[in-house]
């Protein structure tokens, strides 16, 4: 499923290379009605079209088992057809305007004739398309489809409602998939031995739903494992355990231990594969993704480290069934803090979370994997547009850094850094509402008596993202809508850090 242009005769092409059979609903459409598509569009018009699209892909959905079908860019319009959609694995391919309008224009597209016509059928239909992806693949080279397929495929062994992302960003592409009961399945993304690292805590409750392992290493659960000194440790006992360059890692666990993994998966002889399988909600909403690994030194948090992309991702959002609840809570704030950086829709629905109940986050966990994706596809190596990521981080690290890291979880303190950076950014009414929000789910608005305004501003002079010019903060004047690398008065920041007392 996809738009025009979106490649999905190259995807049918793939299909048919791995021996499915296929079928091309536009070439079916043409050969039962018995003329081209823009022809019958000229002679009966779209709505008879429609119906007798409806009709006769409605009727081979409906019966078919096995095999790929490439939709028509429109097919989605259909009532029936959607219905039909769901007992199959629904892949979207993603194209925008821009490219959509480069591949097809001078061909014979009855409703799209020009660049506008074809923003704004597109813009229409994306709706649909994003409620019946199963898989949603990014635009890009002919071959994507065939790498992809594999994970494709899997879905329809996968428990129901289990999506999948493909992340794809300049140095690689992986595999995202989320849903509930993932650990359970019995079924792994890659090939070779796993050798599993997790923390006590996560790995007494679901190390033995991701085996068979090779080996298990377990650290202390929490933030005082992410140092050298453990991973020297973890290293070693992956050596002791006979890991070769034919296996991988599985990260099993919150954000400490996949930093922790994937920079031992980084640097065990030169580079493993790391799974990630997040089981906080800060991991499945953010740091699983992106390749971003390493630890802590005295000197700094994530002063040491390396980017080393996930060979897959798998979100089992069951898993946050047992997540402490104020662990949940600060997790929280990263979707938050995506939300408001996405603006829209996900925006619309993080803010309408009244609790924080497994069914709620099903969808902005996806929601939320899917808006870091697309950051890190356009810039990977933190050059430029992934610095929108650090909404609110620059006070939130300096607020942890005060507090000597033990005062606040990071979630906590990223909560108190967003109302720093939206009141900054001059948007009170944003602040207040992100304030209630953060109320609403127990998490803290003011800063404790016990850290200091000046330690938190000494900390914001040693920010690891600071430049020559300064410590460049992200703004968010709305929604949707961040601007980078802007630099501030420091009254203005002390002033910001001070309101927090209040
Ligand atoms: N790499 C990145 O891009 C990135 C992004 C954001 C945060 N981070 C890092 O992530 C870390 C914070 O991650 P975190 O908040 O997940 O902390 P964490 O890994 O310490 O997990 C929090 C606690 O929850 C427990 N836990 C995790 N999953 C559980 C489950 N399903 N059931 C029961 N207990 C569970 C853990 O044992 C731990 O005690 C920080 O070190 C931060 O720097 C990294």
């Amino acid at each position: 499923m996809g738009f025009m242009g979106a490649g999905k005769s190259a995807a049918l092409a793939a299909a048919r290379e791995a021996g499915m059979e296929t079928v091309e609903i536009d070439e079916l459409m043409e050969r039962e009605l018995g003329l081209p598509i823009a022809a019958a569009f000229e002679r009966d018009g779209e709505e008879a079209f429609r119906a007798r699209e409806a009709e006769v892909v409605g009727a081979l959905l409906e019966a078919a088992d096995g095999g790929a079908i490439a939709l028509g860019g429109g097919s989605v319009l259909s009532a029936r057809i959607r219905e039909a959609l769901a007992r199959h694995v629904v892949v979207w391919l993603q194209v925008d305007a821009e490219e959509a309008w480069g591949r097809i224009a001078g061909g014979e597209r009855p409703l799209a004739r020009s660049a506008e016509d074809v923003a704004r059928l597109l813009a229409e239909r994306l709706p649909l398309y994003e409620e019946l992806a199963d898989a949603i693949l990014p635009q890009g080279d002919r071959g994507l489809v065939g790498r992809a397929l594999a994970s494709i495929e899997a879905l329809a062994e996968l428990p129901a409602g289990t999506r999948m992302l493909w992340a794809a960003s300049p140095s690689g592409e992986y595999p995202v998939f989320a849903g509930r009961g993932l650990l359970g399945a019995e079924w792994w993304p890659l090939e070779g031995r796993r050798f599993c690292v997790t923390d006590t805590a996560v790995g007494a409750l679901y190390a033995d739903r991701i085996g068979p392992l090779a080996a298990r290493v377990e650290v202390e659960p929490g933030e005082g494992a992410k140092t050298m000194a453990e991973a020297e440790r973890v290293l070693r006992e992956l050596a002791r355990a006979g890991m070769t360059r034919e296996d991988h890692v599985a990260a099993l666990g919150g954000g400490v231990v996949g930093d922790l993994a994937g920079f031992c998966a980084h640097a065990y002889q030169r580079g493993v594969p790391v799974v990630q399988v997040p089981t906080s909600l800060v991991a499945q909403v953010d740091s699983a993704y992106g390749g971003k690994t390493g630890v802590d030194l005295p000197e700094g948090k994530n002063y040491a480290g390396a980017y080393h992309l996930p060979a897959a991702v798998i979100a089992d959002t069951a898993t946050l069934a047992t997540l402490p609840s104020e662990e949940l809570a600060a997790g929280f704030v990263e979707a938050v803090k995506t939300g408001l950086l996405a603006g829209g829709g996900l925006w619309d629905r993080v803010r309408a979370i009244e609790s924080l109940d497994a069914a709620a986050l099903d969808d902005v966990v996806f929601a939320c994997a899917r808006y870091k994706c697309e950051v890190v596809a356009a810039d990977e190596r933190d050059a430029g547009r992934r610095a929108v990521l650090n909404l609110g981080h620059t006070v939130g690290h300096a607020i942890e850094a005060a507090s000597g890291y033990s005062r606040y979880r990071h979630g906590e303190a990223l909560g108190l850094g967003l109302l720093a950076a939206l009141r900054l950014s001059e948007a009170p009414q944003l602040a207040a509402e992100v304030g209630e929000l953060l109320r609403r789910h127990g998490l803290p608005t003011e800063l404790a008596p016990e850290v200091g305004v000046d330690a938190v501003l000494d900390a914001l002079q040693r920010d690891k993202k600071r430049t020559a010019a300064g410590v460049g903060f992200v703004l968010l004047p709305e929604p949707g809508a961040p601007r980078v690398g802007q630099l501030l008065d420091p009254d203005r920041v002390r002033a910001a850090v001070e309101e927090l007392r209040r």
